[in-house]
């Protein structure tokens, strides 16, 4: 049932902050993490020295994010592989290992064989599942289910969200083991955890107009993403969506990587989306990143980007300014995010597609 809305892609982006909301319910306590979903593996989680996770599509983007966090919190490295890719390149495990698994539907079948795999060669699996009772999950050691409630529409989006929630507490707990981060500075991130969904809906409303943008571009051919840091993967998201669902051909970038060949392909009236970092950040990559504006701007790209309530830099540069509520960096992309699910939904019914069952794709891809 839509609910009303003109699409489940709808209903869902507008759930996306109580799928935040549902997540960290219950496994956040005055201050502290506590996730019991782990107590099957609690014992040799304290031995962990890598986290390896493991996913497909917009699954392995919210790893990605993931891998900020808890590398940063709790000081553990961290590789995000497509599952696929994983299995078939003979991986170096052993019982110290953590595999993460990520899935909305847990019958992903790359997913679900990289699982196994990984099981047979020693490692425990924590998967992050969306469907109680799936597949993925019974074949693994843990599960922390994240709570976006059903996603229908072929696009995923709540459960993006939702899984990006999942992994930061999972960065928390690990933190918290570890002993890597003080009680004071969990509680922080706790507090921006349990802040994110009111932010969440502000961005999602603030973002209305994006549905008058993608009227105006519905017969563009490319469409460039760039992103730096955590808005990296958000950028290879906000592609995704384009390619799925509007049949655009979109590439997401990290803005870094500029000058070492994308921008070649900047002319005259390119649309390029750029997630722009907080100018309160403390490596200092806002005035990076308006710079790599600049430099597309000055080529004739038409520029969109998505910056923090009063970041006054990127004025000048952008055609477009889509704002986001303040927050602490690691959090930026988990609002960032919302327009582009938006924009790519939008963008498809510019062009009169059907939002929720793009051709050529399935909801789970059940054959490898
Ligand atoms: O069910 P899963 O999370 O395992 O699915 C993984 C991908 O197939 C999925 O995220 C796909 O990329 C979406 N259609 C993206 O919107």
């Amino acid at each position: 049932d839509k609910g009303g809305w003109s699409s489940f892609m709808a209903k869902e982006i507008s759930e996306e902050p109580e799928a935040v909301r549902n997540t960290v319910l219950g496994r956040v306590h005055e201050g502290a993490v506590t996730l019991t979903d782990l107590e099957p593996i609690a014992e040799r989680l304290q031995e962990v020295d890598r986290v390896i996770v493991i996913a497909c599509g917009t699954a392995a983007y919210a790893g990605m994010l993931g891998k900020y966090a808890i590398e940063q919190w709790a000081r553990v490295p961290v590789e995000v592989e497509l599952a696929h890719e994983f299995r078939y390149r003979d991986p170096v495990l052993n019982d110290r290992t953590l595999v993460v698994s990520i899935s909305q539907s847990g019958e992903t079948m790359d997913t679900l064989m990289a699982v196994k795999y990984a099981r047979e060669q020693g490692a425990q699996v924590l998967s992050i599942c969306n469907t109680q009772g799936a597949t993925i999950p019974r074949e693994s050691d843990a599960v922390i289910y994240t709570h976006a409630g059903p996603e229908v529409a072929v696009a995923s989006t709540k459960a993006f969200l939702a899984q990006g929630v999942a992994l930061y507490l999972l960065g928390l707990h690990l933190a918290t083991l570890r002993g890597t981060l003080t009680a004071e500075q969990i509680a922080a991130q706790v507090a921006e955890l349990e802040g994110l969904p009111e932010k969440l809906q502000q961005t999602i409303e603030d973002a209305a107009g994006i549905a008058e943008l993608a009227k105006w571009m519905a017969d563009t051919r490319s469409v460039l993403f760039l992103g730096r840091h955590v808005g990296y993967p958000i950028a290879l998201e906000g592609a995704l969506k384009l390619k799925e669902l509007a049949y655009i051909h979109a590439e997401g970038f990290a803005a870094g990587e500029l000058k070492h060949g994308p921008i070649a392909l900047i002319e005259p009236g390119q649309i390029v989306f750029v997630i722009v970092p907080s100018p309160r950040d403390a490596r200092s990559l806002h005035p990076k990143v308006v710079s790599n504006i600049q430099e597309i701007r000055a080529r004739g790209a038409r520029v969109i980007a998505i910056a923090e309530e009063g970041d006054a830099a990127v004025l000048p540069f952008a055609d477009e300014v889509l704002r986001i509520p303040l927050a602490t960096p690691l959090f930026e992309p988990l609002l960032a995010v919302a327009p582009l699910h938006m924009f790519g939904m939008e963008l498809a019914a510019a062009k009169g597609l059907d939002v929720d069952q793009p051709r050529n794709l399935a909801k789970s891809v059940t054959v490898e």
